[in-house]
């Protein structure tokens, strides 16, 4: 029988206190070794080591968060002075993605676990009249992109090795959506393992399998490096790359003011902010934390600091991240230069195994990375305000907040508002909602604007409607 666990793995595996992995191998049936190998060789036992230290035996504490207060930062145009430094940047902005120097990035490796769809969630059917996924969405939103601004614009999807095959045959099966093939290019993420609990050995999760998940968005970084994406945008000429959630589809994608106010600060990180609603809404909050940006996770940020009130009454750490960020390729480079600068966190989570495939309780500590760690490392950093009803309706849970039905709410309330402006009359109830499902597609209008241009009060809405690319 061939034995394809190295004297020197077994060593390793021993060394990083994993001997239960080689043991599981030789006791597994031929059938199962292959697999099971291949996912006992991928491991970083060296890492795996050091988390099971810091974070299993030594349950390391969340960080102390020292002096924190809201970030400076530029917020919804209020003033005519306001406004006319938005259309000064988004001039900028517009110019920039024209030259062909940006790039999008789709981050789209997540588990959905919360929304519990089967399959990766950039393929859940959330259109409320069309059934359109949100990868469609997206797609068709860097297609209006790619119009309006003649430029390349050149996608990155972000896959996890949990859904990459999926989403690549997705996108095979529609065609793309439409864009050119060769313009979207799938990155696969890392995994790290999920151990036990209370001992920090790695689970299985199948005979065949150990329990491996996403290293975090955190890993987009690596994931880029090491698919020589970094390379190829710079070589391409491109400086800076735009990431959004692939569940979030009201996102402005590619914002021009929000590159323009990045380009002028010469930061090599950006971020998109929304007003928090009330202290306990479950989303990061950007913070100036001892002198630098930085993001505190909700999990992480105390009670006290998330009610804490200004003058004037609103919440003094408003702003909640909606994790789209601008990147400087460079700033990547530098971040992935011998192995990923980022810190790990821990999350204690209930992760079926081969001993006990329904956990009661929590039983699994995972690992993960956050992309907004690299924050404090920038040397200089923009933090815009967005207004939540343009560019953030995340569909997160299966019901409730930051669900489907949430989500098709944000998106009726927007393209009536959009209808309107063009002169459209949309019925509306008793409650003031929009009385029918609205949607619009990117390559219609992508704001309201280009709406009113397109369209004019001629059109009738009757019921659910859905308005798509003229012509
Ligand atoms: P979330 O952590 O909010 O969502 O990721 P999720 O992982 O999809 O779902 P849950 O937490 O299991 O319910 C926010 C965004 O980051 C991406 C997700 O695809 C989503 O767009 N993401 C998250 C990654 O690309 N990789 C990861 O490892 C984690």
């Amino acid at each position: 029988m061939s034995d394809d666990l190295s004297p020197d793995l077994r060593r390793r595996l021993s060394d990083a206190r994993q001997q239960h992995l080689a043991d599981l191998y030789d006791a597994a049936a031929s059938a199962h070794r292959g697999a099971l190998g291949d996912d006992i060789r991928g491991l970083d036992l060296d890492l795996v080591a050091r988390l099971v230290d810091r974070f299993v035996h030594a349950d390391e504490a969340a960080a102390d968060l020292g002096e924190i207060r809201p970030p400076a930062a530029i917020p919804i145009p209020r003033t005519p002075a306001q406004r006319e430094a938005e259309r000064a940047a988004a001039a900028e902005g517009e110019r920039f993605v024209r030259d062909g120097r940006l790039a999008l990035v789709l981050l789209a490796g997540g588990q959905g676990s919360r929304l519990g769809f089967d399959g990766p969630k950039g393929d859940f059917p959330y259109g409320p009249v069309t059934g359109k996924t949100l990868f469609r969405q997206h797609a068709c939103r860097v297609a209006a992109l790619r119009a309006r601004y003649g430029a390349d614009l050149p996608l990155y999807v972000l896959t996890s090795p949990a859904n990459d095959v999926e989403t690549r045959a997705s996108w095979e099966a529609a065609g793309h959506f439409g864009l050119d093939p060769t313009s979207v290019t799938f990155v696969v993420q890392g995994t790290l393992p999920a151990v036990d609990r209370a001992t920090g050995r790695v689970l299985v999760e199948s005979p065949d399998r150990l329990a491996l998940s996403p290293d975090g968005h955190g890993g987009l970084l690596m994931a880029l490096r090491n698919a020589g994406a970094l390379d190829a945008m710079e070589a391409a000429g491109i400086t800076t790359f735009f990431t959004f959630q692939v569940d979030n589809p009201l996102i402005r994608v590619a914002n021009p003011a929000f590159i323009g106010y990045h380009l002028a600060a010469g930061a090599e990180m950006s971020n998109l902010a929304v007003r928090k609603h009330e202290p306990a809404e479950r989303v990061g909050v950007i913070a100036e934390i001892g002198g630098r940006t930085g993001v505190v996770e909700y999990t992480n940020l105390p009670d006290e600091l998330a009610e804490r009130r200004d003058a004037r009454g609103d919440l003094e750490l408003w702003a909640g991240n909606i994790a789209t960020h601008l990147v400087e390729v460079a700033f990547a480079q530098r971040l992935t230069d011998g192995g990923l600068h980022l810190p790990f966190h821990k999350a204690v989570k209930k992760v079926p195994h081969v001993d006990d495939p329904d956990p009661a309780e929590p039983n699994a500590v995972k690992f993960e990375t956050f992309i907004f760690d690299a924050l404090p490392q920038a040397r200089a950093s923009v933090t815009v305000e967005v207004p939540r009803e343009t560019d953030f309706s995340p569909i997160k849970n299966a019901h409730g907040s930051d669900s489907p039905e949430s989500c098709r709410r944000d998106g009726n309330r927007l393209y009536a508002a959009w209808l309107e402006h063009a002169g459209v009359a949309v019925p509306r109830d008793e409650a003031g909602e929009p009385a029918a499902d609205l949607e619009i597609d990117p390559r219609l209008a992508l704001d309201a604007d280009e709406l009113a241009a397109r369209i004019g009060p001629e059109v009738r809405i009757l019921g659910p409607t859905a308005l798509g690319p003229l012509g």
